[in-house]
């Protein structure tokens, strides 16, 4: 796919998930199929900028590009700040959040709150463009901030207008939270308003339910977040199936533990083992979800505060489900459908 200048290997993106698409997770999901993962979004208040975590979030050291980085704010001006430190930073991509509907980010009238005042966001987006002139810069958002006021078309306008280059859009309204299903009518209406290209995203679980979303919408592309979580091969399986029209056998067990085992490796080496060992932590229960006996493996797993000893006991998990029989087929708790946990 042509997008933004960048040759990709598809069209499909790993969704921005703050707390989750680390370095590790991004390089993971990109040598499983995807074609572009957005980081987690870094702050546009620069005197957070020295702050481990920030300077974690803009690494990016071996990552397979492009790399797009996510910002978050309200201030056109930090947000223009942001996008040039980031872009000098290695950043090829800026992308702006208008789709977060956390407290901690709409409180600050930035993420989907934005989205109420169009003013602003034509501020913001034309700030930001003229800021990297040499970086594309590109924007998501939801379908708007309540049911009764969606605008995502008149914000897609705008955006296109300013100069973003891309838009990828998730399927609810700020007000639904996650709660309900991600609705494709107002990102098909969008993609039928505009010539950027629209990423489509929301609730996307399965190949079938991907290659219904593309044909419904006529996006570009589609971004997929939660049920990447524990499941990163999903890339490859939708990649596979869109090309084919087949599906991919699930993956074996003795394969979803290697890939677990060598995650949490990438894990434990880019954060340290102490703070390693409790990132891991949320991965390994997504990983080992839906299998016989894995809420009380978790139990056993979660107070184990060095990774050999959380090591030993994957292996233990999987090297059991290996000699009785289990595998991700014949476990039905394991359905995609039932992985898609709303977000915390
Ligand atoms: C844990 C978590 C963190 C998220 N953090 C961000 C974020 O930092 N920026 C953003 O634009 N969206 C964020 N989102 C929203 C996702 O990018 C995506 O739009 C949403 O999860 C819907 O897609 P899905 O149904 O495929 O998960 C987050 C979602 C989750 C579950």
């Amino acid at each position: 796919m042509q997008y933004v200048g960048f040759t990709l290997r598809n069209n499909l993106f790993v969704a921005p998930m703050a707390g989750v698409t680390d370095r590790p997770f991004r390089t993971l999901c990109k040598h499983l199929g995807a074609g572009l993962a957005v980081s987690e979004m870094v702050t546009s208040n620069s005197l957070l900028y020295g702050s481990a975590k920030t300077r974690r979030r803009a690494d990016h050291a071996g990552e397979p590009g492009p790399i797009s980085v996510q910002i978050a704010g309200a201030d056109p001006t930090m947000l223009a700040e942001a996008a040039r430190y980031n872009a000098e930073r290695g950043a090829q991509i800026i992308d702006i959040n208008m789709g977060c509907p956390a407290k901690k980010i709409c409180n600050v009238m930035a993420g989907s709150a934005l989205m109420q005042d169009e003013a602003l966001v034509a501020r913001i987006l034309d700030t930001v463009v003229r800021a990297v002139p040499e970086t594309p810069v590109t924007l998501k958002i939801r379908t708007g901030w309540n049911r009764a006021n969606k605008n995502a078309v008149t914000i897609a306008r705008i955006a296109e207008g300013c100069g973003v280059r891309a838009l990828a859009i998730h399927g609810r309204t700020r007000a639904d939270q996650y709660m309900g299903e991600a609705e494709y009518d107002t990102i098909a209406e969008v993609v039928s308003r505009i010539s950027i290209p629209v990423i489509a995203n929301g609730d996307i679980h399965s190949p079938e339910k991907a290659r219904y979303v593309l044909g419904h919408t006529g996006a570009a592309g589609l971004m997929i977040g939660r049920a990447a979580q524990g499941r990163p091969w999903i890339f490859r399986e939708i990649e596979h199936f869109l090309s084919t029209g087949e599906r991919l056998p699930a993956p074996p067990v003795s394969e979803i533990h290697q890939t677990c085992r060598a995650h949490l490796a990438d894990i434990y080496a880019f954060y340290g083992t102490e703070t390693g060992v409790k990132i891991a932590r949320k991965h390994i229960a997504w990983y080992t979800r839906g299998f016989a006996g894995s809420s009380a493996f978790r139990h056993a797993m979660n107070p184990l505060d060095d990774p050999d000893a959380q090591g030993a006991s994957i292996d233990e998990f999987f090297n059991r489900l290996v000699e009785t029989g289990n595998s991700p087929d014949n476990c039905k708790n394991r359905a995609a459908e039932t992985l898609l946990e709303p977000a915390a």
